[in-house]
Formats: C-alpha cells, structure tokens, sequence
C-alpha cells in the first residue's frame, strides 16, 4: 500500500496548502439549507486530489463529496475523498479544518489519510501498521470511566428528530459525569483526535463516507474501536458513527445507542 499512501498524503498536502491560500477569500455558496455551504476552496482542493488519484491509478474508482462519484463500497479499487471537511467552519474564518482522504480495496479500507493544515498535522494509517501523527506512532486514550472522558460530537444538517436525539444524547452523557463535550466542527479532525488520544469517544448519527473512511482506519490502528449507533462494526456504507479508545466504547454506547429507524 506504499504507493496509495503516498498519493494520499501527497494529495492532502497539496489540497490542505491551497486551502491555507484561500482562506478567507473563497466564493461561498449554498447546496441546499443555508448552513450547507460549498465553497471554491473545496471545488479547488477536489480537483487537485482527483487530478492526481486519476493521473496515478486511472482505473480505480473514487467516491466524491463534491464532483461526480464513479463508484462506491463494491468497487475494488475506491479512493473516498473530503476535499474540506468543516466548510462552515472554513467559511467563517475558523482556523479548523481538514483534508480527507481513504483508499478501500474491495470494500475494506486499506490507507487512512487526515490533513489539518492549520496545525501541520498530518494523521495517517495503513491497515496493519499502525497509526502516525506527523510519523510519530499514536495511540488511543487509556481511559476506562466516563469520568475521564471528553466525548466529540456534532450536528447533522437535520434540525428534526437527528437533532433531538443528539442533544438527548449529550444530556444523557452528561448526567452519566462525562468530563466535557466538544462540537469542533469537522468529524474528520474529530475522529483523529480520538486516534490520537485527545478525545476519548466521538459520535454522531448521520455522516457520510468521506466523513469518517480515514479516521475509522486511524482510530483502529491507533488501539480504539468503531461501530455505527446499532452497535455494528462501521463499514463504508454504516454512516452513522459512535467511536471510542474501546475501553470505554460499551460505557458510550450504552448512552448513545440510537436503533430508532435504523
Ligand atoms: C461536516 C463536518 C461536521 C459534521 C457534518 C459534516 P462538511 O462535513 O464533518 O463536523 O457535523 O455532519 O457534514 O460538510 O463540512 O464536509
Ligand atoms: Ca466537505
Ligand atoms: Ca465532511
């Protein structure tokens, strides 16, 4: 996987500098509710990873936010790409943010990349050789009580029943004495920090693959575990996320769990 790593970290880079260069002066528009935003920095970032996925591999497939997928979990060769995630955050000049990318061979993802390019730091893991914060091996949190633990969350686009049941769920953690709850704004950068060891947990009931496809690998690598909020192992297609250090992932998800509709 030596060659798909170093496309995707190449790729994060090179998106994650162009955003730095358009932040704050990127043409903003929305996708459908007004606080669904797309922006030329996310077009821009796109098209220089698909540009360079598709000059090295031409034949794989990619799975896009932004541009037209070509292909999706059945695929053997799929590269899941979030150009920017946290485009409101990007929007409003909050220096958080991120570049996303996964590589999954039949259906199993095999490279997680993350790129936060306000902080220089570059997360990435491949299957069965651990997890690294800029080449530095990481681990998950040793955590065991929810006493110790800060928990991620964040808000899908819903303001319905998504909406209630995450803030039912925040009340319900917070009554169980869960140390704190952070909404940061990018589930890319979130699950990272679960990897390496400055979240404990992270959860949110609808997300999308490019959302979580590096960070579920970087989160496993890295110690912890991953299921959706039924309690099945996150796959590509799961979308909704509850992760955790694994120590404390029956405590989480004891408190979060959310089989309505599923
Ligand atoms: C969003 C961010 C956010 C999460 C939303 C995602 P986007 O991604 O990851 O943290 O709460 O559900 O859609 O749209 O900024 O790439
Ligand atoms: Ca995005
Ligand atoms: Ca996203």
């Amino acid at each position: 996987m030596e060659e798909q790593l170093h496309i995707a970290c190449t790729a994060i880079r090179q998106a994650g500098q162009r955003l730095m260069e358009m932040l704050g002066k990127a043409e903003i528009s929305q996708k459908g509710a007004t606080h669904n935003l797309v922006t030329q920095a996310d077009l821009e970032a796109e098209k220089i990873i698909t540009d360079l996925i598709r000059s090295e591999f031409p034949n794989h497939k990619l799975l896009l936010e932004e541009g037209q997928s070509t292909g999706g979990s059945t695929d053997e060769h799929l590269w899941i790409v979030d150009p920017l995630d946290a485009t409101n955050n990007f929007a409003h000049g909050i220096p958080h943010f991120c570049v996303s990318i996964a590589y999954a061979l039949n259906g199993e993802i095999q490279v997680g990349a993350v790129f936060d390019p306000t902080r220089n730091e570059l997360f990435h893991a491949t299957k069965g050789s651990g997890a690294f914060l800029n080449d530095q091996p990481m681990r998950v949190t040793s955590s065991t009580k929810l006493e110790e633990c800060i928990v991620g969350t964040g808000f899908y686009y819903d303001r319905g029943a998504m909406m209630k049941k995450t803030l039912d769920s925040i009340h319900e953690l917070f009554s169980r004495n869960i140390r704190g709850i952070r909404r940061m704004g990018s589930a890319a950068i979130d699950l990272s920090w679960v990897a390496c060891g400055r979240f404990d947990a992270f959860f949110e009931y609808k997300l999308e693959p490019w959302d979580y496809a590096a960070g579920k690998l970087l989160i496993e690598e890295a110690g912890g575990r991953c299921t959706d909020r039924v309690g099945n192992p996150l796959e590509i297609d799961s979308r909704s996320v509850i992760v955790s250090n694994s120590h404390v992932h029956d405590l989480i998800f004891d408190a979060v769990k959310w089989s309505e509709g599923a």
